[in-house]
């Protein structure tokens, strides 16, 4: 299953390859394309990409690191951000990230293991009067509290 799997997977990263034939300096904008398409940068990707492309992998990596749009991690399909910054902390963000632990049973920093989810703690997203503030694949849910978690969540399982 996991071959097939990856199978498909190089041969969607062919005609995304393809798809740039014959153009120079593409590098950036193929890696985007992958990051939308499987959500992360996986390691083959990046060898097969260095095979076609005659590209050092070293280089491919240094360009998937740099960019914040990038990810070499296996990211979830909905991303979880919530805000731990001090005013948020104060209205009781840290009981908020322990109801979104439990309930999605990983920690955060972590992604469960069917991709759904991944879970980021971050510091002010810029609204504090919103605050505690949860924000689900860029939709802010302000003056959360630990019993609403469930609900929020709900909607994207
Ligand atoms: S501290 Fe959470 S939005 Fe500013």
């Amino acid at each position: 299953m996991v071959e097939i799997d990856m199978k498909m997977k190089m041969q969607r990263v062919d005609e995304i390859i393809e798809g740039y034939k014959g153009e120079e300096g593409v590098l950036i904008q193929l890696l985007l394309d992958i990051q939308s398409e499987f959500n992360w940068i996986p390691h083959g990707v990046i060898a097969r990409i260095s095979e076609r492309l005659r590209i050092p992998k070293s280089h491919i990596y240094r360009i998937a690191s740099f960019y914040k749009a990038m990810s070499l991690n296996p990211v979830g399909r909905h991303i979880i951000q919530v805000c731990l910054g001090t005013a948020c902390q104060v209205r009781g963000a840290p009981k908020i990230l322990d109801r979104v632990e439990e309930n999605l049973k990983i920690k955060e920093g972590g992604t469960t293991p069917d991709m759904r989810f991944s879970l980021k703690r971050v510091n002010c997203l810029g609204c504090c009067a919103m605050g505690p503030v949860v924000v689900v694949d860029g939709n802010y849910h302000g003056k959360i509290t630990p019993a609403m978690v469930e609900d929020i969540l709900g909607k994207y399982k």
